[in-house]
């Protein structure tokens, strides 16, 4: 039976007191059999978007939407973890507690972006009255070369009228053409229809102006709200990521409750348009994927770096909830635009984590097993010459299950979730499918436990799912490839009890 919370309960603030209760609660959460090893997690409780993503003095930047106190969307705070290289992250405690008026009821989502010795990060405070009319309202915090996070008292911008209750999620950059700041905002207009605000000011901490709606030439129906809204500058081109709320599936598409999508394309400032190569795509193919976002722009000229929340919204992951928390973030991700297609990447550092190779079969023939039909809860799984013949992967199988299943039929790649014991979200259905414009040529496939990401033709697309493997599904079998090699991939987070910033240890 999952616990009910009170509106109390979901509502109450991080204070030191509670540091007793959250080091037993981080006991169960880190006995879990779905705790990653290479992928970032929440320490306690729940963890949501990717917020405030960036580069800073050496080192990266992630901060995600937190409640501590349980498996439950509650009360926002943010909590930040870095590391040098996307793979190895460390736990730096919480970065923001809700603590004035503006944000009483919340910390919610927003950007990093680094400049001279400071790292800004602008948010949404979700302010509440007593009788739970929100007003949201866009903030500022600040943090310093020893990762001091202070707020700013001075608002960066209030409700804006003509607009619902539900604008957020502010994602600040620069644009030196003109030499200003700015940052674009996701909304809901009076009509219920999704939008993008756009402002604009000469300094980060004051001035903003409200430059009005960015339009999308040829589009104009994203739902009935857009979350999470990102501008960034790929090389010549600029990508435009969103999460609409109220797409319709098409197909193969759009089949999560909510999507996460990308246009490629130009930037018309002066005319507040984006003018989009052609229509928008899913960033990810699979089930479990939102609110992404990339770092701070320009850390690299030709490429985006992105991270998501590894999962959807408006839904409990009951087997992870059993063990006092929720939520995980995807694996960082390097995005480039090659031949007007976006392509993505694990960062290189995952791949210095290979451990020992399990299984290798080299034209049809294997040539070294040791797995013997055993799923390696962390791994990477490598196939090529696929060349759409067809072929299935069963990964945490059990003999009379197939578990979760990646195959190629007629040319199409589709990964399934049917044959599992604890099946999810199931009313959007068991399986997703990809059919790969230039032909199924080649997988990699990264495990973690309790999620798996496929990067399909070295970045094309990629699918990601969670599942929870019960202790019986623990095979793996791989019928009709060639070249297979599956490698152990060793740890790169500590899963250690820091909640206050004073706590971790060096
Ligand atoms: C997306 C979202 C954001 C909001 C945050 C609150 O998942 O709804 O729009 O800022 O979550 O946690």
């Amino acid at each position: 039976m999952m616990k009910e919370w009170t509106r109390e309960e979901r509502y109450r603030e991080l204070t030191r007191d509670a540091l007793g209760e959250l080091q037993q609660l981080h006991e169960t959460v880190s006995a879990s059999p779905y705790r990653c090893t290479y992928h970032v997690q929440t320490v306690t409780g729940l963890l949501g978007d990717t917020n405030g993503f960036s580069y800073f003095k050496d080192r990266w930047h992630l901060f995600f939407q937190w409640f501590p106190y349980g498996p439950v969307h509650g009360l926002k705070h943010w909590y930040h973890v870095s590391g040098p290289d996307l793979i190895r992250w460390e736990n730096e405690g919480v970065a923001l507690i809700p603590d004035r008026y503006e944000d009483n009821k919340g910390d919610f989502s927003g950007s990093g972006f680094a400049c001279g010795d400071k790292l800004y990060l602008p948010f949404t405070g979700n302010h509440r009255d007593e009788d739970w009319t929100r007003t949201p309202y866009q903030l500022l915090a600040v943090m310093d070369e020893d990762g001091n996070i202070t707020k700013q008292d001075k608002i960066l911008y209030g409700p804006v009228e003509g607009y619902t209750e539900h604008q957020r999620d502010p994602k600040l950059f620069y644009r030196k053409e003109d030499d200003s700041y700015y940052f674009l905002l996701g909304a809901q207009d009076m009509n219920k229809k999704g939008k993008f605000l756009l402002f604009r000011s000469k300094q980060i901490e004051e001035g903003w102006e409200l430059l009005g709606e960015l339009k999308v030439r040829g589009y104009d129906d994203f739902g009935f709200m857009v979350e999470c809204p990102d501008l960034e500058r790929v090389g010549d081109d600029w990508l435009l990521l969103f999460s609409p709320q109220g797409v319709e599936p098409q197909e193969d598409e759009f089949r999560n409750i909510y999507q996460n999508v990308y246009f490629i394309g130009q930037m018309d400032f002066d005319n507040l348009e984006f003018i989009p190569n052609g229509p928008y795509k899913e960033l990810d193919r699979g089930f479990d994927f939102y609110a992404a976002q990339c770092a701070g722009q320009d850390v690299m000229p030709d490429a985006a770096v992105m991270c998501a929340w590894f999962g959807v919204s408006d839904y409990v992951y009951e087997p992870q909830v059993e063990h006092g928390y929720s939520g995980l973030q995807t694996m960082a991700r390097v995005m480039t635009i090659e031949d007007g297609k976006l392509m993505q990447r694990p960062p290189k550092a995952v791949y210095g984590l290979k451990d020992e190779l399990l299984l290798r079969i080299h034209e049809g023939k294997t040539e070294k097993d040791i797995l013997n039909g055993r799923m390696e809860p962390a791994c990477l799984i490598r196939a090529d010459n696929i060349d759409d013949r067809p072929f299935e992967m069963c990964l945490f199988c059990t003999e009379d299950q197939k578990g979760f299943t990646v195959s190629c039929r007629n040319g199409k790649l589709t990964v399934e979730r049917e044959e599992v014991i604890n099946k999810l979200n199931t009313a959007y259905g068991t399986d997703r499918s990809v059919r790969c414009e230039n032909g199924l040529h080649s997988l990699e496939i990264f495990v973690d436990h309790s999620c798996i990401e496929i990067f399909v033709n070295d970045g094309e697309y990629v699918l990601s799912a969670r599942v929870f493997p019960c202790a019986n599904e623990n095979g793996f079998r791989a019928e009709g490839l060639d070249e297979l090699a599956v490698y152990r991939l060793n740890a790169s987070v500590k899963d250690d009890f820091v909640i206050f910033p004073d706590q971790k240890q060096e």
